[in-house]
């Protein structure tokens, strides 16, 4: 597919000449209440800042599901979220403690998280998909002092071995509970709107945890502060092109970054009105949202776009989604296949993003002032400098593949891997840089291109997954000796989780096992981390020390040599 040129127009980046000024990020600082007073928080400059500002009436969401329809003013965001804040005061919360949020998307879940965060806690949000197990790790590491959830979600979240665990909060609650359970609504009315339950943090103080997988051991705990805010705000103007008139809709739960840094900061820090779609995924009901709220700037995922390419062509043709002028993606690589349906379709161009949990923000970007070259994630916006490096940190030469790496620096760049040390240190091993982990090159105008992970994280419609979390659940189940989980290329999905897997002696291979084992993992785990494909092997290679070789199983999958195998555990 050719370059395509950008529509005539001004955009946000134009403004940033990078061959006249130099751009540093203090700049961006100065415009938030801590270049007058020191102090920050989040939460206020997301709304209260707003309604000071003078516009307290503007809509800052518009929420609707299949049950709910509804708006909210700035001024009545502040109100709530000041409401929830004191709920969470007279509950004991203190600055630094982790306030976890475990529930499907509803206004709920964005009040009390900003009201969390107004009173100096660490939010932790958590996908509403998650079972029991990795509902406990993440509590268990994090140590969380308080849940918000709702009833439906309760049973799985194992309290009693939950020690560090003092108080749930329950969305649907009612009169009766008794503590350690509080009815949301009942603490909201007991809560007053003013703004005294403001803590006002430092720039380093925490703000966010996101537990995300890496290829081994649990997932980590990846923490933000509160400066992460300042590449917020300003990717959310240059990168998404945010302007006070746009109604903006990212797609992502906040389960994920994407529906934090984005879903939630980006946006609201800009003072735009945030639509947020609860339920699942439907082309027909994704496209009556953007027909419905006349939705002009537009984040989602290469999986859900691949999906909606999918759809029968009169889905679309239903619709009236002229209001658009911007589309954005983000999480895997995004095909030229779908950059050409969008030109098709909307005729507007998809302009991939580039980053990761860990970044906190965007790092690589294509611009709507730019041209894109489709399969390509973009250039580093300013104020980032990006390379493709060797394992010694040498700079490689243009169209030579190599380790995407960040020159470390940026606001919000992650501060600490929760009680991990060591994972935090494994990535900046090359120093002065932040090693992403993803294998790309740059080619001679300076755009880069996504090659592959160069360790074993899978990426399955857009979710992150850790092969070591399900395996060692796999190994949980009574027919279970040994499991093996990788990413099998998939049109749609971009990934599916495959696992293969050597059976105890007297457990026969049969598809009732493999239901069986399927069932289990989405009733201990999360649907999302199910192996879609199972297969049974006698034995599953394994290197001397005894750990699982997926590089191998990989090779199997995809019918290609096997490599080096000198490590391997034949006998
Ligand atoms: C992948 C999501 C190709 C990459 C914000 C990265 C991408 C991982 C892209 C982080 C892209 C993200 N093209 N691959 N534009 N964006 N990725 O932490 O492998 O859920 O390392 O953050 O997603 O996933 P995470």
């Amino acid at each position: 597919m050719t370059i395509l040129q950008p529509k005539k127009g001004r955009y946000q980046l134009q403004d940033y000449d990078n061959t006249k000024r130099t751009f540093e990020w203090d700049m961006v600082q100065e415009q938030f209440t801590w270049s007058t007073t020191g102090k920050i928080n989040a939460a206020y400059e997301c709304i209260d800042r707003h309604v000071k500002e003078g516009k307290g009436l503007k809509t800052a969401l518009l929420y609707s599901d299949s049950h709910r329809d509804e708006s909210y003013t700035f001024d009545e965001m502040k109100n709530a979220t000041n409401q929830a804040a004191h709920m969470f005061r007279r509950l004991q919360v203190k600055k630094g403690d982790r306030v976890f949020i475990f529930m499907p998307r509803s206004p709920e879940l964005y009040i009390t998280l900003l009201g969390a965060i107004k009173v100096g806690a660490v939010v932790g949000p958590l996908f509403e998909a998650f079972m029991k197990e990795a509902v406990k790790s993440r509590l268990e590491d994090s140590e969380a002092k308080v849940i918000v959830t709702t009833n439906a979600l309760l049973p799985r979240i194992p309290i009693h071995e939950l020690p560090f665990l003092e108080t749930i909060i329950l969305i649907d609650g009612d009169e009766t509970h008794t503590p350690p359970y509080y009815s949301f609504k009942k603490e909201m009315k007991a809560s007053s709107d003013d703004d005294s339950a403001i803590e006002w943090m430092d720039l380093e103080d925490g703000l966010i945890l996101h537990y995300t997988s890496g290829s081994t051991g649990k997932p980590k705990g990846v923490y933000h502060v509160h400066k992460a805010m300042v590449q917020h705000y300003q990717t959310a103007k240059w990168v998404l092109d945010l302007r006070d008139d746009d109604i903006y809709w990212c797609t992502a739960d906040p389960g994920w970054v994407t529906g934090t840094s984005y879903g939630i900061f980006g946006p609201w820090l800009n003072g735009i009105t945030n639509v947020i779609r609860g339920g699942r995924f439907s082309p027909d009901d994704w496209y009556k949202t953007i027909e419905k709220y006349h939705v002009t700037v537009w984040y989602s995922a290469p999986t859900a776009f691949r999906m909606l390419m999918a759809a029968p062509k009169e889905t679309i043709e239903k619709y009236n989604l002229s209001s658009l002028r911007h589309i954005l993606s983000v999480g895997e690589p995004l095909n030229p296949e779908v950059v050409k349906w969008g030109w098709d379709v909307f005729q507007h161009r998809i302009h991939d993003t580039w980053w990761m949990t860990e970044t906190g923000a965007m790092l690589i970007c294509n611009y709507l002032s730019e041209p894109i070259k489709p399969g390509s994630m973009g250039k580093p916006i300013p104020g980032i400098k990006a390379a493709i490096i060797d394992n010694e940190g040498n700079e490689l030469p243009s169209n030579e593949m190599g380790h995407l790496a960040i020159k470390t620096g940026w606001p919000s760049q992650m501060r600490r891997i929760w009680n991990n040390e060591e994972k935090f240190s494994e990535y900046f091993s090359i120093p002065g840089w932040y090693v992403s982990g993803d294998t790309a090159y740059k080619d001679k105008d300076g755009y880069f291109w996504f090659q592959g992970r160069n360790d074993d994280v899978i990426m399955t419609a857009g979710e992150r997954v850790g092969p070591f979390e399900i395996e060692s659940k796999l190994v949980e189940h009574p027919a279970v000796a040994e499991a093996g989980v990788i990413g099998k290329p998939d049109d749609v999905r971009g990934h599916i989780i495959k696992a293969f897997i050597a059976l105890k002696s007297g457990y026969e291979p049969s598809d009732e096992l493999k239901d069986n084992i399927q069932t289990f993992i989405k009733s201990e785990l999360a649907g999302h981390a199910s192996p879609k494909e199972i297969e049974f092997k006698e034995k599953l290679p394994k290197t001397r020390s005894g750990k699982i070789m997926r590089r191998v199983l990989k090779a199997w999958e995809l019918n290609e040599p096997t490599g080096d195998l000198s490590t391997i555990d034949d006998d």
